[in-house]
């Protein structure tokens, strides 16, 4: 990229009037279009072949634009088929036992087709396409071009797509995705599970990515005047040099508009360059987890007085920094990090998470106090990070792996121009645990390659390297801005303090104890672990005593908790029948463990009192049972059906313990201030059996766009409506209206039943085996010839069977055609199906073809492997197929290996799941209309529920339809 150099300042007054002229609200010729919905998937690498490299334009199988995708499986992004597939012992364990990878061939890769159409007026203006994240092994064809392959599953690509498009017509966008491979150690998913854009500029506009703002104050401490700094990168895709000016407009958290400034560039023929821009904001307000006020920065680029593209981007005005001796810095303040580190993985949705499911993880992390999110071990979904900003919580932007090649250097410079913007990202972390070079002198080199590349593109945010290791200070530890420390807290840590007093440090990566919510015994053979944080591996600790240790010392900038919700895969320390982590705070569906309140005690100022276990111990009666008491109030007091068992004082970042012969009833609690009031009063109650079923959803009211969801928790609930907390009734779900269920989940980390329930239409493969065929003259064209018709005798026609090599290599001369004919039996069950297609392996190198007489589609590429609905030219008996083959070049004929396909009608099984431990989760999304859907839940034995939630007009997101 340059850095352009003829900047001059626009006279004032001719900005000015432009955005008189224009205002703010003016058409730009930027469209920003989501491309994800109406996709359509099909599970199985039937079509090898398509990945052929010898031609351009030329994509076959689903690659192809003529490819009949009618009976492959309706889609919308972002979508994860890893979810959907069974569990099996022999899978991959830190996976989650998913029947994925090289022992599942045919789960492993899959393809997704969607066409789109553009306008002819489009010609002209730039188009690209950008995937967010596939997993993994991405191949994309563009009208049958092979326009990219990216393999990275976490990292965003773009491709400029313009030149092979049809403007004024059909496009198709096809897409291989091979996830037989693994990048991490934990639950990745599979498929296109982040969003699909499509976005049209001018030949002149802000470059992908291009915009960076930031505000910064005199020694990095705010004050009542921020300098802000606006970096914007033009493209110019003409044949000739564009002057262009750039205005930026600064908009209050209010909306309010406070100030513009502009300046101009001469951007040279088809190149790239940056254009710098400053300002001064007085009095600004700030940007913090408690107070995330946004700003945005409206830019505005204008060629010859005429606007060429806008683009408003959300920033914060706000300082990060690590001191040595104070930690963490917000604002200029000690600021202790309060962090979980997560995985992109919910229950029912795998990695496949909608926007609003992020939304409420962010919240449900924040209810106890999390206010850092790490997001281990790679790249986020923009769309966290745009949640974060708004809701307020910090971010360790983590990449996937170290490495300063070309490559990874592309893949940093990405994540960075991308991410930069985020006031909620706070710190970069390079990579997490590399155990075996993290202490040479290439892994230091590489190391500072990325650091200091950091720099130069966000000058303000720091470094992070997550360690697993103690007072080491070699290799990539003496180099990084603030020492990362992955488990190993104790003494030693003081140690490398004293030792290194001028390097900051972070707890990248702490805890990670295990506990199954509601379970209070380990049981191995249904994979749990008792909740009474007393499991941890060897290389970890519990809550408390990490805790203790880090909120004594500030300059450790405080830490993240492994993890804050559950994730599928690294089902540690049972594995099978276990197909889960048990590390989080929150289990796979966000419901809390009890450490949940441990964290609130410690990580909030709401006063908190909470009792484990629950009440409901039938035959234990008279055996000691330990009762822990949550609570940050200065005493608490533990009473068994109004008897007193003693009063106990809380030690700060601790808990209670009470042993308590077990009586069913009420046991209850009171939490006490230092002046011995009572301030809080919490009871947990041996319950009856479950009656009854509860819906509850997180949102009453959502929007009808498609898109956005309810989070429902269903719950047993006893004749008294007490959440029965060993309920595990089996609930059968079904949704009317205006919304669809798209997961379910209870959390519990040994079940195996699905997540996700999807259509599948049974198939019947007819193979079409004795071929005969005859050189003629042919039209090529749809017109029919006698030879096409069923009552033709072909009797004396040559025999070419199916599978015997050659067959397609039959005609021998160039610019020679033949006829191919072959016949197949349907039932009249085969009728009734959704249809029929006819499936070719390939045609060398043109054909056309003919079922019963009539034309059904043609071919123009040897590579093609065609297929056709034929569905309204079949009947029961016998059918012929006719094929009209020119061959053009070299051999040529028709492949004989043919395979009819009889799909039968979908069906779509039920929705149900248990519950675990008296709860579960349904995630319902609006299906588009305004109005509302209606959740019903029914259980043997128990009274159903019912629930409903609003869909609300909306203003839909942008996008093709
Ligand atoms: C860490 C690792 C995490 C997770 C964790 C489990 O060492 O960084 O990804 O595997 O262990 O305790």
């Amino acid at each position: 990229m340059k850095t352009l150099s003829c900047f001059r300042r626009l006279v004032p007054v001719v900005i000015a009037a432009l955005l008189v002229v224009v205002g703010r609200a003016a058409e730009t010729p930027r469209e920003h279009l989501s491309l994800d919905a109406n996709w359509k998937f099909h599970l199985g690498d039937d079509w090898p072949d398509a990945l052929h490299l010898e031609n351009s334009g030329t994509g076959s199988g689903p690659a192809s634009e003529r490819f009949a995708d009618t009976y492959w499986r309706s889609v919308n992004m972002p979508h994860d088929w890893a979810v959907e597939l069974p569990f099996d012992s022999a899978a991959d364990g830190s996976h989650g036992f998913k029947t994925l990878g090289g022992k599942y061939p045919t789960n492993s890769i899959a393809w997704y087709r969607r066409t789109f159409e553009l306008p002819k007026q489009d010609g002209g203006r730039r188009i690209c396409v950008t995937f967010d994240g596939v997993f993994r092994d991405a191949t994309v064809w563009i009208n049958g071009w092979c326009v990219r392959h990216h393999e990275g599953g976490y990292y965003p690509f773009r491709e400029d797509i313009t030149d092979v498009l049809h403007f004024g017509g059909k496009n198709t966008v096809a897409v291989r995705v091979d996830a037989t491979k693994t990048e991490g150690w934990f639950y990745e998913g599979a498929g296109i599970y982040r969003h699909v854009w499509l976005d049209k500029t001018a030949p002149v506009a802000v470059a992908p990515d291009g915009i960076f703002v930031c505000a910064t104050f005199k020694d990095n401490v705010p004050s009542n005047q921020a300098g802000i700094h606006v970096e914007v990168t033009l493209l110019n895709a003409l044949t000739n040099a564009a002057t262009a000016a750039v205005s930026c407009e600064v908009i209050s958290p209010e909306r309010k508009s406070l100030k513009t400034f502009s300046k101009s560039a001469n951007v040279p023929r088809k190149a790239q360059g940056a254009v710098k821009l400053e300002s001064k904001l007085s009095l600004p307000v700030l940007w913090s987890p408690e107070s995330p006020n946004l700003y945005r920065l409206v830019t505005t680029i204008f060629v010859a007085g005429k606007i060429v593209d806008q683009q408003e981007t959300a920033f914060g005005i706000r300082t990060v920094g690590f001191d040595p001796t104070n930690g963490f810095l917000l604002n200029g303040k000690h600021y202790e990090l309060y962090g979980t580190c997560n995985h992109q993985d919910h229950a029912g949705v795998g990695a496949a998470i909608p926007d609003a499911l992020q939304e409420f993880r962010v919240k449900t992390l924040k209810e106890f106090g999390c206010n850092a999110y790490r997001t281990s071990h790679n790249p986020p979904t923009p769309e966290l990070l745009e949640v974060c900003d708004r809701l307020g919580m910090l971010v360790m932007d983590e990449s996937r792996l170290m490495g300063s090649d070309s490559g990874n250097m592309k893949k940093w410079d990405d994540q960075i121009r991308r991410d930069r913007n985020h006031p909620s990202v706070a710190i970069w972390c390079i990579a997490n645990e590399q155990f075996m070079v993290q202490d040479t002198p290439q892994a230091a080199n590489v190391a500072r390659t990325m650091q200091e590349y950091v720099k130069q593109l966000d000058p303000l945010r720091p470094v992070t390297y997550a360690a697993p290791e103690d007072n080491v200070f070699r290799g990539i530890n003496s180099f990084i801005e603030v020492r990362g420390w992955n488990y190993h807290y104790g003494p030693q840590m003081d140690q490398y303090h004293v030792e290194h007093s001028n390097q900051p440090n972070i707890g990248t990566e702490q805890a990670s104890v295990v506990g199954t919510r509601g379970i209070y015994t380990n049981d191995r053979p249904h994979g749990y672990v008792s909740a009474y944080d007393v499991v941890w591996p060897g290389w970890t600790t519990t809550a408390e005593s990490w805790w203790s240790f880090f909120s004594d010392r500030p300059w450790l900038s405080g830490g993240f908790v492994w993890t804050g919700f559950d994730y599928r895969g690294e089902p540690t320390p049972y594995w099978w029948p276990c197909i889960n982590s048990h590390f989080g705070i929150l289990d796979t569906c966000g419901f809390p463990k009890d450490v949940f309140y441990y964290y609130k005690s410690w990580w909030t100022t709401n006063t908190v009192l909470h009792l484990s276990p629950h009440w409901n111990w039938p035959g234990k009666e008279g055996q000691e049972i330990l009762v822990e008491a949550f609570s940050n109030c200065r005493r608490v007091e533990l009473f068994l059906n109004g008897m007193s068992l003693g009063r106990q004082t809380m030690k700060p970042n601790s808990k209670l313990s009470w042993m308590v012969k077990y009586a069913p009833g009420t046991l209850s609690a009171k939490g006490f201030n230092d002046a011995g009031n009572v301030i809080a009063e919490t009871k947990v109650e041996t319950t009856g059996d479950a009656t009854q079923i509860q819906l509850t959803p997180d949102r009453k009211t959502i929007n009808a766009d498609g898109v956005d969801v309810s989070v429902f928790t269903v719950a047993a609930l006893d004749a008294r409506g007490r959440v029965v907390p060993v309920a595990q009734n089996k609930v059968n779900l079904s949704v009317n209206g205006a919304g669809r269920i798209i997961g379910v989940g209870n959390g519990d980390p040994g079940c195996h039943e699905p997540d996700t329930f999807v259509p599948t239409a049974p198939a019947r493969s007819v193979d079409v085996n004795d071929w005969r065929w005859q050189l003629a003259n042919i039209p090529k064209n749809k017109r029919a010839l006698p030879e096409y018709a069923n009552d033709f005798d072909d009797s004396k026609w040559t025999n070419v069977s199916a599978k015997t090599s050659g067959g397609e290599l039959a005609i021998k001369t160039p610019d020679t055609t033949a006829i191919y004919r072959a016949h197949f039996t349907l039932t009249e069950e085969d009728l009734k199906g959704a249809g029929a297609q006819i499936c070719f392996d390939g045609c060398d190198d043109e054909g056309w073809y003919f079922v019963n007489g009539q034309f059904v589609g043609e071919s123009h590429d040897w590579q093609a492997q065609p297929i056709f609905d034929i569905k309204p030219f079949v009947h029961a008996g016998d059918n012929v197929i006719a094929v009209g083959v020119n061959n053009g070049a070299g051999q040529g004929g028709l492949n004989p290996n043919v395979t009819v396909k009889i799909i039968g009608n979908a069906g779509i099984p039920p929705w149900a799941r248990s519950l675990f431990n008296g709860l579960g989760q349904i995630i319902v999304q609006s299906a588009g209309d305004a109005g509302e859907f209606k959740l019903m839940a029914i259980s043997d034995g128990l009274k159903p529920a019912t629930a409903v939630v609003k869909t609300q007009p909306c203003t839909p997101r942008p996008s093709l339809p």
